[in-house]
């Protein structure tokens, strides 16, 4: 499987997630907690030298538990802050103040030395397309975000949100395209669809998926649909196509379509919690 990119995007994105970098203390990189590697974009580690750094496990909702207790530990280890998040419903949220004001403790206390009291840190969400920025933006800051987006004409600068007397967070995220060498890495970020589906074949991705349920969460499939596991996935998807009365013309399985409903129940969480990479795989 090929996939497309577009460096043009890449670097203007890059060059502008830059030039906020220059006005903020905090940098709140989301990642997919179902591929906590696949979903991070190596520059951001370069873009963020000499930031406090929090990384959120956002979809914590959708992957196992104990996986997402693992990324954690794994994160932590490595020096970053670390909260799991379900942006969608606001779980994780309320714990995230703390850990910003934790992340930030150096500079809270290099201001009070220098006499500067009560100026808020300021934060920045970046992350891959899809990762969720938008909805965790939308969640943490309510209607104070809300309010922001009601005054056209006014986005002249930079717009800040107040979440509160000692956060302040960039309305726009600094979104940075996926960058890999390894197709596994690709493939993993097309099951979240962090790449669109408009670029890859549905139905090579439903194989390649069934590929990896099989061999990772065997039994999964078989639930699911009501089906029997074959070690070929083109029959799986055949059956999944069986299952869900998924046909074209001449009586034939659609297993095109197959393909689209399973992605679609993957990714929206109706398969249950799954974790496509593990820390120990590292
Ligand atoms: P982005 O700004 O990083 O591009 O991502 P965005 O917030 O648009 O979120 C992408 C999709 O992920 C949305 O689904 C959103 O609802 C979903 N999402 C974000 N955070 C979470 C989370 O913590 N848990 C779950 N389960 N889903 C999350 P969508 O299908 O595109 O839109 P919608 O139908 O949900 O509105």
């Amino acid at each position: 499987m090929h996939f497309q990119w577009y460096p043009g995007h890449m670097t203007k994105a890059k060059r502008m997630m830059q030039e906020n970098m220059k006005l903020i203390d905090l940098v709140i990189e989301l990642v997919d907690a179902r591929a906590p590697l696949a979903s991070r974009n190596p520059d951001i580690d370069e873009l963020s030298r000499n930031k406090a750094r929090l990384i959120l496990l956002n979809k914590a909702d959708l992957a196992e538990e104990r996986r997402n207790e693992e990324w954690k530990d794994y994160f932590e280890n490595q020096g970053f802050f670390c909260v799991k998040v379900n942006s969608k419903k606001g779980g994780g949220l309320k714990s995230i103040q703390n850990v910003i004001q934790e992340a930030c403790k150096e500079k809270i206390l290099r201001d009070r030395k220098r006499g500067i009291l009560n100026r808020p840190v300021r934060a920045m969400v970046v992350g891959i397309p899809n990762v969720g920025k938008s909805t965790f933006i939308n969640s943490l800051a309510g209607k104070a975000a809300a309010k922001t987006g009601n005054k056209p004409g006014v986005t002249k600068g930079k717009q800040w949100i107040r979440l509160n007397k000692q956060v302040e967070l960039l309305d726009t995220p600094g979104i940075l395209w996926p960058k890999f060498e390894d197709q596994s890495v690709g493939l993993k970020l097309a099951f979240i669809g962090s790449i669109k589906d408009e670029i890859l074949n549905v139905e090579e991705l439903g194989a390649e998926f069934i590929r990896f349920i099989c061999r990772d969460y065997p039994g999964a499939l078989a639930d699911k649909y009501e089906i029997e596991e074959a070690e070929d996935p083109y029959i799986c998807l055949s059956r999944v196509a069986e299952s869900r009365h998924c046909l074209v013309k001449g009586n034939e399985w659609d297993t095109e379509k197959a393909a689209g409903i399973l992605m679609d129940d993957f990714r929206s969480g109706r398969m249950g919690r799954l974790t496509l990479e593990y820390p120990e795989q590292v």
